[in-house]
């Protein structure tokens, strides 16, 4: 039987407080990781899909912000066509992918975990009416979306999503689980202003990123590392302690920072206003006690992390000494979410 229609999903972006970095086999992580779920970062997904087995191929065309873009559509049909496991009917399918992000596209942000989840989130929703299944598969949507970029594994998670065996029960390396039960209110709505010191392409991509770590003498202390601060992280969260989740989250950044620094070749990945505004934060935080942290992706840019409660005193504070900092002055302001949304 032949299937048709339109479907389409916004899913976030999320920020890791313990890093994935370094992977093996099928885009299996090396260590586990966590990460707070974003709300205004995303991108918005429609896929209008024609499924038939008259059709003896996959055929896609993919837009990006209204444009066809043909070096996104043939990572897209690679990534498709290596799925053809878990969705057969993709073999058979014609799709046209139109994706566009709620961030300015050379803002820094790094956009594969919110696109790789929106398009997983799409496919679940597609296989769901083909199935004819009440529910949608979210294991299958984190999974799916794992196998598109790693770290996309947990934006389909509400507010906190851990990926990668550990402790954690139900814990896996092949999807992401909540953990946003679990912990303290402050955290429900937590911010994340993303400072822009640069909004150049990354100088290495997360791929070659990861395989630097096959390499690296430090490799296996680092993995057991980020298992033992995960574990450390996840009780402060529990507890809603902040002096010790926020140092957590800052060693992680300088540590994905320093693997890099000493890894063969060698990345500088942080531009001199990142350090600037590192050491902005920490004197604010020592002169006023306001808990205000930061923490990196693999590029310059800064996340501040800081509770609800403090967010118009660090709003007047970063007006006047971080905004100067940025490229542009441009602070991009996001909040903890709760993951993907169906749209009409
Ligand atoms: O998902 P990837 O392959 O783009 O890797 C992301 C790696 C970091 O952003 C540096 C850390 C993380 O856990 O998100």
């Amino acid at each position: 039987m032949a299937h048709s229609g339109e479907v389409r999903w916004t899913s976030p972006s999320n920020i890791a407080l313990i890093k994935y970095w370094g992977k093996h086999g099928r885009q299996l992580p090396r260590n586990p990781s966590i990460s707070f779920t974003l709300s205004n970062c995303v991108t918005d997904t429609t896929v209008n899909y024609l499924i038939d087995e008259k059709l003896d191929a996959l055929n896609i065309d993919f837009y990006f912000e209204g444009k066809a873009n043909q070096a996104f559509g043939s990572r897209i049909e690679t990534f498709l066509s290596s799925i053809t496991d878990h969705l057969p009917w993709l073999n058979t399918a014609q799709l046209k992918v139109e994706s566009s992000n709620s961030f300015p596209h050379s803002s820094g942000i790094a956009s594969s975990a919110s696109a790789m989840s929106a398009l997983a989130m799409c496919l679940v929703d597609i296989n769901q009416t083909i199935l004819g299944n009440p529910n949608l598969n979210m294991t299958l949507a984190s999974e799916l979306s794992r196998l598109g970029s790693g770290s996309a594994s947990r934006s389909t998670i509400p507010l906190l999503g851990q990926w990668g065996k550990c402790e954690i029960e139900g814990s896996s390396d092949n999807f992401a689980i909540p953990y946003g039960n679990a912990i303290d209110q402050i955290f429900h709505t937590y911010h994340d202003d993303i400072c822009i010191v640069s909004a150049d392409e990354k100088s290495v991509s997360s791929s070659a990123g990861h395989s630097l770590m096959d390499k690296s003498v430090f490799a296996q202390q680092r993995y057991e590392q980020a298992g033992q601060r995960l574990y450390s992280l996840v009780e402060a969260m529990r507890k809603g302690d902040l002096e010790t989740f926020g140092p957590i989250v800052e060693d992680e950044a300088l540590t994905l920072h320093g693997l890099m620094l000493c890894s063969e070749p060698s990345f500088v990945l942080m531009e001199p206003n990142t350090i600037s505004i590192i050491n902005a934060i920490r004197a604010y935080r020592e002169e006023t006690g306001t808990p205000v942290y930061f923490t990196l992706d693999a590029g310059p840019n800064i996340h501040m992390l800081y509770p609800h409660a403090y967010a118009d005193q660090i709003a007047k504070w970063s007006e006047q000494v971080i905004k100067p900092l940025c490229h542009n002055g441009r602070i991009i302001k996001d909040i903890v979410g709760n993951g993907p949304k169906k749209l009409k």
